[in-house]
């Protein structure tokens, strides 16, 4: 059993945060969520893990996942020169994945499930491909399955307008080798891409097995903003243990579960957990508030902020107001004058959001 994780792709929904950096490394409770995927998948007891990357992120997903040593795994890298879709990035890597039944797993997707009883369903049954579902209030965004009493898949569409069912196919799939000459058989679609939900559907189409299973756990895609928050709430809530490594004055206060990072230091500040700050962090004069997570170098000084994600290396001076629900990438810098600004400057770059709430 092999596992292929996807981790190219265009990220147009996380922009601007995309066009510098690859999706799948923005840290949930300061850990790469491609990590999350990688590790779920080790524990499933799969260590040869092929990771699909992109021309212009893919340095940055190899330098910072490395060969696989640190997860006790395998990892070879497959170029894919455009993000042509789901199901030809599996094309692409049917030189790595050979005959062999695979795990395909998205790389910005977490799931709160362990893969193992999954992986058994799919081995014991023989099936061709077992997909995850789970109900959803707007499946219109998602692939949607119709299945049959036994959870057997009577059909999938990518994208409806006129949604068959609530069930929206989870970023997590299992295929054996039959999957390759569906991809052979499938065109690419109105918006160009191979779709992992037509080869499917061939699949079906030609009597082969393909079952599925309801998730009763969380399931986030985190491509988008609030997904990402939200997955940063549930694995802070879930995961985050008290370890105080930095410095921190007599004039601060730790409530609840606070992780400080080494060379960090806190003077006058007030932090209430679950809230994960990095290394060599400097925070000054602060309230950080539950759910947030602070990434390596970041500067805080006169700031208020909760359930937010600050990447390395941010700095954020003297806002008066609290910051919430925020997503600020590397090296962004957010002042203000230390009295009560009476004007607002910004330089932003594309796509960026300010809401003066
Ligand atoms: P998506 O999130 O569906 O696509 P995207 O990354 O292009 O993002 P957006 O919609 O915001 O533009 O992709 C799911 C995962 O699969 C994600 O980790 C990127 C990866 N992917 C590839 O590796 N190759 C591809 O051709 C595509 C479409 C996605």
């Amino acid at each position: 059993m092999k596992a292929l994780i996807l981790s190219g792709g265009k990220g147009t929904r996380l922009r601007p945060l995309t066009y510098t950096g690859a999706k799948q490394l923005v840290p949930v409770a300061n850990k790469p969520i491609l990590w999350y995927g990688i590790e779920g998948i080790v524990a499933a007891g799969i260590t040869d893990i092929g990771i699909i990357i992109s021309p212009e992120t893919g340095e940055e997903v190899k330098s910072l996942t490395g060969n696989g040593d640190r997860f006790g795994a395998k990892i070879t890298y497959i170029l894919q020169d455009t993000p042509a879709g789901l199901a030809h990035a599996v094309k692409i890597a049917q030189p790595f994945l050979g005959d062999s039944p695979f795990i395909m797993y998205l790389g910005d997707n977490l799931i709160q499930n362990p893969l193992l009883p999954f992986l058994e369903q799919f081995k014991q049954q023989q099936l061709d491909s077992l997909i995850l579902l789970r109900p959803v209030e707007n499946p219109t965004a998602f692939g949607v399955a119709v299945v049959g009493d036994r959870g057997q898949v009577l059909k999938l569409v990518e994208k409806p307008k006129d949604p068959p069912s609530n069930l929206a196919l989870v970023g997590v799939y299992f295929f054996d080798r039959t999957i390759h000459e569906a991809i052979a058989n499938i065109q690419p679609s109105p918006r160009g891409e191979l779709e992992i939900t037509d080869a499917i559907q061939q699949l079906i189409n030609t009597d082969k097995k393909v079952e599925s299973c309801i998730l009763d756990g969380w399931w986030l895609d985190t491509g988008k903003k609030d997904d990402l928050l939200s997955a940063n709430q549930i694995i802070l809530d879930e995961r985050s243990t008290c370890k105080i490594e930095g410095n921190i004055d007599g004039d601060s206060k730790i409530i609840g579960r606070v992780k400080i990072g080494s060379g960090s230091q806190l003077v006058n500040c007030s932090v209430r957990g679950p809230v994960m700050i990095g290394d060599n962090c400097h925070l000054e004069n602060c309230f950080i508030g539950p759910y947030t997570s602070i990434a390596d170098r970041v500067t805080l000084i006169d700031a208020e902020i909760e359930h937010s994600v600050i990447l390395s290396e941010a700095t954020i001076e003297n806002v008066n107001h609290r910051i919430v629900d925020t997503l600020i990438g590397r090296r962004a810098k957010l002042t203000t004058a230390p009295q009560r600004p009476k004007a607002l400057r910004f330089m932003l770059g594309d796509d960026s959001q300010v809401e003066l709430a």
